[in-house]
């Protein structure tokens, strides 16, 4: 595509911080932004030119949105695939694409097409009934996870079978969505891989951050990772193969199981800018955000590389209310999401701290 031109208009769907600090990188370069979510006082909002209030499959809205935007990107991986098509059916230039989103919404599908690429996964079955979740417990063996296959985050929508007696409650937990079983992983560390294809297919991959979660939730990524020149290129590879196989426009994000043999596995894909990502905007000269923004308005992809080593930390829930500590510190720069109810868990902020 035409590489847009200063002044031009990015809709994106989705109204939470990820839409917040894309919004602000966009309008860093002179574009204009109009998001699109189902809240008024959005993170998103709040920061840009317009916002549309509406469902995400409110067509009404969408067509209007398709006529002002030059292009149409989102923050949010479960806005429906459909509304995708509908943009691009009136015309509506959107990346990355509605098949990149079917495929990672669901996690039978993101592993399936994992290892039709070639890369790795733990082993994993389907599951539909509670007779398919015996059969697959028997054969995966305990412990294993079984999470829905769709719509799940921060660890939501997962429960941990550790005997074949947690079977039926498991199973039960879940309300009987569709569902995945997973083998468990041995991992020795969680990274991921932040990385960016282009419309003419040019692909740029972030040096790669370890993660740390706790209660199923991200809490600090540290980056560039201390690990082996090897792991890194293995994990490189997987994000380009995921990248060209999805025929990818944007930013996406891959989270990597690193085993003790030095093999790394898929976790998941995220088809956005990635909370793991957060440590660019400090740690290198072009950040996630604006190389998303760079990537759907086809200007070329910016630089990637490090200039220092970052911790990120979330700051959830009541941590937010730590600001008046937390902006005074040395060599850290505090970032807000501007949402008002602190509630446990929630997403209100992180902080990335210059390491060296
Ligand atoms: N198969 C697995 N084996 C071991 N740990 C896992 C497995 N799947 C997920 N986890 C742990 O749970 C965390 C959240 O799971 P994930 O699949 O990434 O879901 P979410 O969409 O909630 O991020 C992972 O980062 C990892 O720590
Ligand atoms: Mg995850």
């Amino acid at each position: 595509m035409q590489a847009l031109q200063l002044g031009a208009t990015i809709g994106i769907l989705g109204d939470g911080q990820l839409g917040r600090m894309l919004s602000q990188a966009a309008s860093r370069l002179g574009f204009k932004v109009v998001t699109f979510g189902p809240d008024a006082e959005s993170p998103a909002a709040q920061v840009s030119l317009a916002s549309k209030v509406a469902a995400y499959t409110d067509e009404a809205v969408l067509a209007r949105l398709a006529e002002r935007c030059d292009v149409i990107t989102f923050e949010f991986e479960n806005v429906p695939a459909s509304s995708l098509d509908y943009l691009v059916g009136l015309g509506a230039t959107v990346a990355p694409s509605s098949k990149a989103l079917r495929i990672t919404q669901d996690r039978v599908f993101e592993k399936s097409f994992a290892r039709e690429q070639g890369v790795g996964t733990v082993d994993f079955r389907a599951i539909d009934s509670l007779d398919d979740l015996k059969a697959a417990v028997a054969e995966l063996g305990v412990p294993s996870l079984l999470k829905t296959r769709r719509e799940g985050y921060d660890g939501k929508g997962q429960v941990w079978i550790k005997s074949t007696d947690d079977i039926a409650e498991a199973f039960n937990s879940l309300n009987g969505r569709p569902s995945i079983l997973e083998a468990k992983a041995d991992f020795t560390r969680e990274i991921s891989v932040v990385a960016a294809r282009g419309w003419d297919g040019t692909v740029s991959t972030f040096p790669i951050g370890e993660n740390h979660h706790v209660g199923g939730i991200l809490s600090t990524t540290l980056a560039p990772a201390q690990i082996a020149a090897e792991t890194v290129a293995r994990a490189h590879d997987i994000a380009r193969k995921v990248l060209e196989g999805l025929d990818y426009v944007g930013v996406l994000a891959v989270e990597l199981f690193v085993l003790p043999g030095g093999d790394v596995l898929l976790n998941e894909i995220a088809p956005r800018v990635h909370n793991s990502g957060h440590w660019t905007q400090d740690g290198c000269l072009c950040d996630q955000f604006e190389q998303h923004i760079r990537a759907v308005v086809g200007w070329p992809l910016g630089d990637t590389t490090a200039r220092c080593t970052v911790e990120m930390t979330n700051l959830l829930g009541a941590d937010i209310l730590d600001w008046p500590r937390l902006s005074a510190e040395a060599r850290a720069r505090l970032y807000v999401y501007g949402k008002d109810d602190p509630r446990p868990g929630r997403k209100m902020g992180h902080i990335n701290r210059i390491k060296s």
